[in-house]
């Protein structure tokens, strides 16, 4: 039986993630700080189940305890595969990088970087005790691979998480355990991210009159779609490529 556990489901991409396992049989263990009642009328009318944990990923007291949660909740499914949608994230603070405060800056790489890598290698030593195996994918971004001006922090956790991917992957396929830790770029999306980065100003973020084009010109993807094409290529088991950043735009 397979599982997938999934930060940020209360909308955007995590929520059409994780309507898309939950309409293809596959069980979703949910992560963010609101509840999406949707998600538990799907999971109804697909005979699956969709648990849903509360909790703000920016405190490291509340990430622990979810996680320990978690566990025993995972370990009552004794799942053949579990996956981990590392999805939950923020844009802010967008600024020039001396105007950013302290506190910002350690919320969103708590947020972006380190989540992301506990929760992977927290379920990683979870498994290896068991006979599940493991598929991790971690949402990245095209600002992963350029600078931006604006986005300082953004660029540099996304860059962060890619790196991990690789090298966690790396070790993996070292230890010969069989188990996946991909990243997954999903391109421009119409999301409340792309909502936040249009409110900026121009001082904040330089190419704000660019971004405001894409949503005139119907330029974002819907989260459906995108959440469409990494299902498909999980689907894909065997094909797989452990440590491969995918990009959706090789997929459109
Ligand atoms: N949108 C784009 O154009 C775009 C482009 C490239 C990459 N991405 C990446 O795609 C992923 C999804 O983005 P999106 O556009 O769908 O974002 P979104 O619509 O802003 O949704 C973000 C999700 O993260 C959760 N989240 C935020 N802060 C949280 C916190 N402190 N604790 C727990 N959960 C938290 C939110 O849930 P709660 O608020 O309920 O907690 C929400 O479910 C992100 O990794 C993003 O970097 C997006």
């Amino acid at each position: 039986m397979k599982l997938a556990l999934i930060t940020g489901v209360s909308k955007g991409l995590g929520e059409s993630i994780a309507k898309l396992f939950l309409e293809s049989g596959i069980h979703v263990l949910g992560v963010s700080r609101n509840v999406n009642k949707h998600l538990e009328k799907v999971a109804a009318s697909n005979q699956v189940k969709y648990h849903h944990y509360p909790c703000d990923l920016g405190s490291m007291n509340e990430l622990e305890e979810t996680i320990e949660k978690l566990k025993v909740d995972i370990a009552s499914y004794d799942p053949s595969l579990l996956y981990l949608i590392n999805n939950a994230a923020v844009i802010d603070p967008i600024n020039q990088v001396s105007n950013i405060n302290n506190r910002d800056l350690q919320y969103h790489i708590q947020l972006n970087t380190v989540v992301p890598m506990i929760l992977s290698n927290q379920m990683l030593n979870f498994t290896s005790s068991t006979d599940t195996t493991f598929i991790c994918v971690n949402i990245t971004s095209g600002a992963a691979n350029r600078p931006i001006y604006g986005w300082g922090l953004y660029c540099s956790s996304k860059a962060s998480i890619n790196m991990y991917t690789k090298t966690a992957a790396l070790e993996q396929d070292i230890l010969k355990t069989g188990n996946k830790i991909i990243a997954f770029n999903p391109g421009i999306m119409d999301t409340s991210m792309q909502q936040t980065i249009r409110s900026s100003t121009k001082e904040a973020f330089y190419e704000v009159e660019k971004f405001k084009g894409y949503k005139e010109s119907k330029q974002l993807r819907s989260t459906d779609t995108v959440g469409g094409i990494l299902i498909d290529i999980l689907n894909d088991e065997a094909s797989i490529e452990n440590g491969k950043i995918y990009d959706v735009n090789e997929y459109v």
